[in-house]
């Protein structure tokens, strides 16, 4: 798919943050207009070029005028379980979802490219990568309301709306200060001896920008894209990131029945104190001790999507971890 001008238009939700900055940055690079959602309180960073649309994601009014005359939608604004609590997961994660497609079924707008989770599939069975067809019991709020709002965005690509879905795993870079600084700390900080067992994909932010201006060029409507990177245990990530920064990676892995014991425990401290103490529970402490490995087969084939190794992405982020972070 084309963009319509010489200049064509996008609306990005989610344009302050980790992924939606780097987004933004792109597009303004390659000559899009820029229309990014703001709230009140977000910090916008340096990104003085694009158009700022001030509200909520809840907020239906700013959501029509954000995407009226859009050639591409990027729905990227959502919420986890260690920013905020389940009520507020759903509400930003599912019915802001439905609020943009109400906006953009009534509006003049072309394609949407909504940016849910890896999380919301997983291998199965013995199968020791999943893909796209791999759909999971979701566990928790963050992958529930992300499941419901990939299901209104095929429901909408059904009713010829013109919608891809992406799904990123894990996304390295600066200016993450969860993951990616994390990761960082396990790999560079002498004080910072201890790593996970399990493994994941690890994949670089601006291949994750790179995947997200794919889908919308290549994509097919109704279609989801797993965007992956490297799938390395928690131990291989840590220890290629040491010699990648000249750091110490950290030697002892946490065992994982450590990790199972805390999920019984933050249910518990729930239930006394009647509220959501801790963003997880069993179920989410089992899942992050296993190998949860994805391809990215179908975006490489359909999308030309690709991604670089882990050391391809360190240098930038290590720069931005020594200013800001330590
Ligand atoms: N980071 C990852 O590893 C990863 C992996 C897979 C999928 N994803 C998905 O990718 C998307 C971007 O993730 P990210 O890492 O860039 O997250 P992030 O840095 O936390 O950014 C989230 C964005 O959503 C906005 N937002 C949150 N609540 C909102 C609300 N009520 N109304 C309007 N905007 C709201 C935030 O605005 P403020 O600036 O005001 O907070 C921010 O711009 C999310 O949908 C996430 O689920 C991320």
């Amino acid at each position: 798919m084309t963009a319509t001008t010489d200049s064509p238009t996008a609306a990005v939700t989610g344009a302050t943050g980790f992924l939606g900055s780097r987004l933004c940055d792109r597009l303004l690079e390659e000559g899009w207009t820029v229309r990014g959602l703001s709230r009140p309180t977000s910090e916008r960073g340096d990104l003085d070029d694009v158009e700022w649309y001030v509200g909520d994601i809840l907020d239906e009014e700013t959501l029509r005028e954000l995407v009226d005359g859009a050639d591409a939608v990027f729905h990227l604004a959502g919420i986890g379980l260690w920013s905020a609590g389940p009520g507020t997961v759903w509400e930003v994660n599912r019915d802001g979802t439905e609020h943009l497609l109400e906006a953009c079924r009534d509006g003049d707008v072309g394609r949407v490219v909504f940016t849910s989770t890896s999380g919301t599939r997983r291998p199965q069975g013995d199968d020791d990568f999943a893909d796209e067809t791999d759909v999971a019991e979701p566990i928790g709020a963050y992958q529930a309301s992300k499941a419901e709002a990939e299901q209104l965005v095929d429901r909408y690509a059904d009713a010829d709306g013109d919608a891809v879905t992406v799904h990123p795993t894990s996304i390295f870079g600066p200016g993450d200060e969860a993951f990616t600084a994390q990761l960082l700390s396990m790999g560079v900080e002498r004080t910072m001896p201890a790593h996970l067992p399990g493994g994941l994909s690890i994949v670089g932010v601006s291949d994750v920008v790179d995947g997200l201006l794919a889908a919308y060029d290549r994509g097919t409507t109704g279609e989801h894209y797993i965007l992956g990177g490297e799938n390395l245990t928690y131990d291989r990530a840590v220890s290629r990131i040491a010699d990648a920064a000249d750091g110490s990676p950290a030697r002892i892995r946490v065992p994982a029945a450590a990790i199972h014991a805390a999920g019984p425990v933050a249910e518990v401290v729930d239930a006394v104190a009647d509220r959501r103490m801790f963003p997880f529970d069993r179920e989410m402490a089992r899942l992050a001790t296993q190998r949860l490995f994805y391809t990215s087969r179908k975006a490489n084939e359909e999308l030309g999507y690709e991604y670089r190794p882990l050391e391809a992405h360190v240098p930038e982020a290590m720069e931005w971890y020594r200013a800001e972070v330590r």
